[in-house]
């Protein structure tokens, strides 16, 4: 619901309000943002009273109590006297614009943005009009609401309308919040730790995070989240933030001298600038904004229900997504059709649904120095083609999916002797590897039609049900043959999605799973055309814990493939239990890369067990609730619990880091039950109502033998899990 009165604009979501307000000096001023108030409130009480004169601040003429460096905008312009971190930087030569307003609009669906990948039009949208006076030069905001979710999206344009621009920086949301005791938490890491959580303290100064990637990348994560100083996963007012863009980006946490905070999301200044001729515009990513008085739990429901009915296609979102088994750690390079073929018989016994043969298929690719861009199968490995592997597993009953890389170009592939221009990164100039590779220029639309067709035609040939799509190295050279440098990696994004949009609606039917050395392009944008992605290469079961559970406060588990691998795991050299392995895996899409081949018959039997768990288990896994019981690993363990959409199934893991002789397992409060309604908890066979599972909580009933330590027979050591089903019991409601 959008109110307007008064040029007062009240945004309400089923449990949000945002409001703000044009000011006398025709100015935008935040108001607030949070537990939703109703529209009938008397506003008066929003606004300061500025009666008393910031020393040192700056004030328009004949207006000294109005501070515009201490008050709160919805949206600052760089040159207009707010000396905090500004939400752009326009430059028309010899001045800086700066807007006041001039009206708005009510939309029932906001502008088409080809370039973009965007949510699905909320419920309602609101464009809000502002304009430099000297060189006519528009500033449009606009506001989506999605009330279900109680999300709001926001984005901005900005239009020459007289002289030409230059778009400096030009974030997509900007928020101002009063002062208030806040921290915020970020989610950064590196390949193998993507999206470990980190809390700040926020005081004084700024905390700034800033993808130069050219992906979201690794090190910082676009989901980030701003919280009062006391809040945890199940209480207090915390706010969620993230970027529906695949490219660089940036996110401030600024507290102003002043008391209050500032944040802001957009693509990073850094190296951006874009040349706006008369008439030209250009278009920000959507951010997406949430809150919840409920703790971080409530942020990541707000922000999963969102991906799951806005982002994700809508043919996969509610969809399950079948297990597979991956080639990549079972035999890396070493692969072949007649080793492809043994695992997917073993596969089958076990109840895999899918064989996903990822790099080394194609080219001269026995390592991975070369071939990227030669997309034909070896034949040396593959007598009979792809397409005689995708004919043995669909005899069998399993689909097929396929590993691509297609934005890279290896320095030793006949792609780049053909066109060594196609490369970014300038031919006299130095051009940097990475895993021996070039990016190429996406910018291009030449490229971009040849992917496009590359692409389609390995899916054809192939017959692939599945595709892998992998981005294997960062950027580092940004010279294109064709696009301005400050542009390029923009354009690169805005091209990429035009590949994907293509790709994928030409082939509505097959599955694409994003992946970027890992998780390194883990973003509301790629989750636009490819409903699941690769959460990280880590698969040891403590690492994956908490990049798992990183992973979860921004995105739904619905999205996130995790896999069983071998141990000792390649990636740590850490041994851990069958049981913690798949019972962690298990809270998202499964998958297996295992040399099964090799397995002993037990090992194969367990794993058996757990996918036919699984796939009981998956039934509630893209419309349940998930909630962290825990906060990373404090106190040695973590705990999630999943929970089906009518309460009446309940999933719950308990993972101990490590063994202490006679200590305590915790005892765990569960969420999101029926208060009165009896539940058994299978592997101790109580019978519990919801109210006491949620209220007490549930009790490990440990049992010790000697230095053994036990819950009915599953025993605990090191880095191992318990994992718990309760049920219902209909009869008693
Ligand atoms: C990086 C991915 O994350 C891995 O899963 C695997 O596909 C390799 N690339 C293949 O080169």
């Amino acid at each position: 619901m959008i109110h307007i009165k008064d040029n007062i604009f009240h945004l309400n979501t089923q449990n949000t309000s945002y409001i703000f307000a044009v000011t006398e000096h025709g100015d935008l001023q935040h108001l607030y943002y949070g537990d939703k108030i109703s529209e009938q409130t008397d506003y008066n009480a929003f606004f300061e009273k500025r009666s008393m004169l910031l020393v040192s601040a700056l004030y328009p003429e004949n207006d000294i109590a109005y501070g515009i460096d201490a008050m709160q905008f919805e949206y600052s312009a760089f040159g207009g006297g707010d000396r905090r971190e500004n939400a752009c930087t326009i430059n028309c030569g010899e001045a800086l614009c700066t807007f006041t307003f001039v009206g708005y609009t009510l939309l029932s669906q906001p502008p088409a943005r080809p370039d973009f990948a965007q949510a699905h039009s909320g419920d309602g949208c609101l464009c809000v009009l502002l304009r430099d006076e000297h060189t006519e030069t528009e500033l449009r905001l606009y506001y989506q609401h999605f009330e279900k979710c109680d999300v709001i999206t926001r984005y901005a344009e900005i239009k020459a309308n007289k002289n030409a621009v230059g778009v400096d920086s030009l974030m997509s949301m900007q928020l101002d919040l009063p002062m208030g005791k806040y921290k915020c938490i970020t989610f950064d890491g590196a390949w193998a730790r993507e999206r470990f959580k980190h809390e700040q303290k926020l005081t004084a100064g700024k905390f700034v995070c800033d993808s130069q990637s050219g992906a979201s990348g690794a090190w910082h994560n676009p989901f980030v989240m701003l919280a009062e100083k006391n809040a945890d996963n199940f209480s207090g007012e915390s706010y969620g933030f993230n970027l529906i863009y695949s490219g660089n980006h940036r996110e401030v946490f600024e507290v102003s001298p002043y008391g209050g905070i500032r944040v802001l999301s957009g693509i990073s200044p850094k190296g951006f600038r874009f040349n706006l001729l008369k008439n030209d515009t250009f278009f920000t990513p959507e951010a997406v904004l949430t809150y919840s008085k409920n703790g971080y739990n409530g942020v990541s429901h707000n922000m999963h229900d969102f991906v799951k009915r806005n982002i994700l296609p809508k043919q996969w979102a509610f969809k399950q997504k079948p297990v597979l088994l991956n080639s990549w750690e079972s035999v890396y390079f070493d692969i072949t059709e007649e080793k492809l073929c043994e695992l997917a018989d073993r596969a089958a016994e076990i109840g895999a649904e899918m064989l996903v043969i990822d790099d080394g298929w194609f080219g001269k690719r026995n390592d991975d120095t070369s071939s990227l861009g030669d997309w034909q199968e070896n034949r040396e490995k593959f007598p009979g083609g792809i397409k005689s592997v995708t004919d043995y597993v669909h005899k069998k009953g399993l689909k097929l999916g396929i590993w691509v890389e297609p934005e890279m170009i290896s320095r030793k592939s006949n792609l780049f002797e053909l066109h060594p221009d196609w490369a970014l990164g300038s031919e006299n100039g130095r051009k940097i590897l990475g895993r021996s590779q070039y990016i190429l220029d996406l910018s291009r639309s030449e490229i971009q039609d040849f992917l496009i067709k590359t692409v389609c035609s390995v899916i054809k040939e192939s017959g692939a049900d599945y595709v892998k799509w992998d981005f294997n190295r960062m950027f580092s050279d940004f010279t294109s043959v064709e696009t301005p440098i400050y542009e390029v990696q923009h354009s690169y994004i805005c091209g990429l999605y035009r590949i994907l949009s293509e790709i994928t609606s030409k082939n509505p039917n097959v599955l694409f799973e994003l992946c970027a050395s890992g998780g390194a392009r883990f973003d509301l944008g790629m989750l636009c055309f490819m409903p699941i992605g690769w959460v990280s290469d880590n698969t040891d079961v403590l690492s994956r814990a908490l990049i798992q559970e990183g992973t979860s406060y921004g995105y739904p588990i619905s999205v996130m493939c995790n896999h069983i691998s071998a141990v000792p795991n390649h990636q740590t050299k850490r041994i851990t239990t069958l049981e913690a392995r798949s019972g962690v895996a298990s809270f998202g899409v499964l998958g297996l890369q295992y040399d099964l081949t090799k397995l002993p018959k037990e090992e194969l039997n367990y794993l058996k067990y757990c996918i036919a768990e699984y796939k009981r288990m998956r039934l509630f896994i893209t419309d349940g609730c998930f909630y962290r019981l825990t906060d990373g690993f404090e106190e040695n363990f973590t705990a999630w619990q999943l929970v089906s959409a009518d309460k009446n199934t309940s999933y719950v893991i308990l993972f101990q880091k490590l063994f202490f002789p006679v200590s305590q397992l915790p005892k765990l409060k569960l969420f999101g039950l029926s208060s009165d309604v009896a539940y058994t908890v299978d592997i101790t066979g109580l019978k519990v109502s919801g109210e006491v599972l949620m209220k007490h909580g549930l009790l490990p009933l440990q049992n010790y033998q000697g230095n053994e330590q036990s819950i009915n027979g599953h025993s605990l050591t090191d880095f191992s899990a318990v994992f718990y089903q309760l049920k219902a019991l209909e009869e008693e409601k």
